[in-house]
Formats: structure tokens, sequence, C-alpha cells
């Protein structure tokens, strides 16, 4: 069946970015040029998405407004003459259908994922975690799409991680199938080193089959009172195989403030106009 569909979680506090989130939705900060959750918004729909439910909560309507239309602002640009931006702000509103979904509390990712069921409607889709941007040849939602085309299966995305990526992270425990795709035979959430069953992450891109919502409806909260994706997953392990990719391409973590720094750079020095300039901005710093 053809993954038409993606949720995106983007309900959470953004505590991580305080004080530029207290009136403004994490996911509205700008990288480069664009707010963060567009890169997710275009991967997802240059992957063959055609619907997004965008999971929110109170104080996240910057995130509605931006992928509406906006007549006044069309209008403005337009008799200014301005029809390189005018042609901009057209196609954002114009990327995919938009669904907004409340999550009323806070009580974690898996929660937030089941608020998008009815949406779904016992359809494959994605999810894309809106923190990460992918920087791919294909993009990393369409990887994982092909993978659930062949194996018929929910698939995460697995990156290599370091000793203190084990304490960030969902880790597999895996078996290899292929030079990148991994059978899940376990999975744990944020294990530390000691626990963790390889150094393969979870990072934030997931294709489901639908039964996952049941899986979520039976994971009980872990201690923080909140339901996690990776506890579901492993309880849909015992009915379904699961399956992970490991992604082509470059990733870049803008979950906190140095990386999300570090990220903005790197894909600032990426672009055609701003390399020469920020690089000779950079070399008067050092
Ligand atoms: C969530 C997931 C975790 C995953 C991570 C990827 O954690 O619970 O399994 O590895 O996203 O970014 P969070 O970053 O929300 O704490």
């Amino acid at each position: 069946m053809k993954v038409r569909k993606a949720v995106i979680p983007a309900a959470g506090f953004g505590t991580r970015f305080l004080p530029a989130t207290k009136a403004q939705p994490k996911e509205m900060l700008n990288v480069v040029d664009k707010p963060l959750i567009q890169y997710s918004v275009e991967e997802a729909v240059g992957s063959g998405i055609e619907h997004i439910a965008v999971i929110i909560s109170r104080g996240k309507s910057a995130l509605m407004d931006h992928f509406d239309q906006s007549p006044e602002l069309e209008y403005f640009l337009e008799k200014k003459n301005k029809l390189d931006l005018l042609e901009q702000v057209k196609e954002i509103s114009g990327l995919a259908e938009f669904c907004y979904i409340r999550q009323q509390q806070a009580l974690g990712l898996g929660h937030a994922i089941l608020m998008a069921e009815s949406f779904i409607a016992g359809e494959p889709f994605a999810v894309l975690l809106p923190d990460d941007i992918f920087d791919c040849p294909v993009p990393c939602t369409k990887q994982l799409i092909d993978v659930y085309q062949e194996y018929a299966s929910s698939v995460v995305v697995l990156g290599r991680v370091d000793k203190e990526g084990t304490k960030k992270y969902g880790i597999i425990k895996p078996k290899q199938m292929t030079e990148t795709t991994f059978q899940v035979l376990d999975l744990v959430e944020k294990p530390g080193p000691e626990k963790a069953f390889s150094d393969l992450g979870l990072i934030g891109r997931y294709v489901f089959t639908p039964e996952i919502f049941d899986a979520i409806r039976r994971t009980p909260p872990d201690h923080r009172g909140e339901v996690q994706i990776t506890d579901a997953i492993k309880l849909l392990l015992e009915e379904q195989s699961v399956y992970g990719h490991l992604f082509e391409g470059t990733r870049y973590d803008c979950g906190d403030k140095l990386t999300f720094l570090q990220a903005s750079l790197a894909l600032a020095l990426k672009r055609e106009e701003f390399q020469r300039p920020l690089k000779d901005f950079l070399k008067t710093l050092e």
C-alpha cells in the first residue's frame, strides 16, 4: 500500500531552547532562512506524502499560520511586484494537505502519535520528528518507504551513535540483513552505554503499519508518566517484524542549542550565496 500520510509531532514545550521558545514554538525557530519544521514537511512531500497531520498544543498557532495561505501578504507582494517572494510564499501553503491535532497533555511521543489514529484511518504512515534535518540524495523518509515496500513491515531510521548518544536515543538490538537493513530484534529507550545493545540509534524517522496504534494503547507510561514510541515498537515486535534502515546522507540534529547552531552554520555554508562571506567572517573570529 502506498504511504501517503505522515505525522509530525510538534506539541513539546521546547524547554531546551528557552528563553527563545517562551512565546514561540521551537519548530518555528529559523534555520538559515526557513523554520525548522519546514525541512521535515519538504522531506515528507519529497517522499510522496500528500497528507500531513501536525500534532500541536497550546501556543503553536504560528505553525498553522505558516502552512496556511496568507492573502494580505500575497496581495502586498503582488502589488510591490515582488514575484519571487510571492511564489515562495504561495508554495508553502500548497506543499501538502495539512491537518492539526491538539495533544491536550504532554504524555509522551507515543501518545502524541496516537492522537493521529483517526486521521491515519488504517493506512501505513510516516512519522518525522522535526528536530532532525536530513540532507540526503534520496529523501530519508523515501528511503524508509522503499524498505517498507520491500518487507511490508514497519521501518525505523538508524544512525550510528557514540556513548553519549545511547543516553539520547532509542537503541536497537540488530540482526543484519543487508549492508543497510537490519531486523530489529529488541530495542530500548535511552539505555545509556552499559545497557545499550548496539551503537544503532533511532534518530527521528519512522514508517509504521497501522497496528502500531494498538501497540501504543497497550504501552504503559514510563517513570515520567510518558508513553514512549520506543516501548510501543517493542510491543509491536511481539506480533510483527520491524526493520531498521541505516540511511544514506547527512543528518543535522537541531535538538539543542549547540547542535542547532552547528546545523545552522553547516547548512548555511552549503548555500552558494552565503558560503564565501560566511567563511570570510568566520576567519575574522579566529
Ligand atoms: C525521541 C524518541 C527516541 C529517539 C529520539 C530521536 O526522544 O523517544 O527514541 O531516539 O526522539 O531524536 P526525544 O528526543 O523526544 O527525547
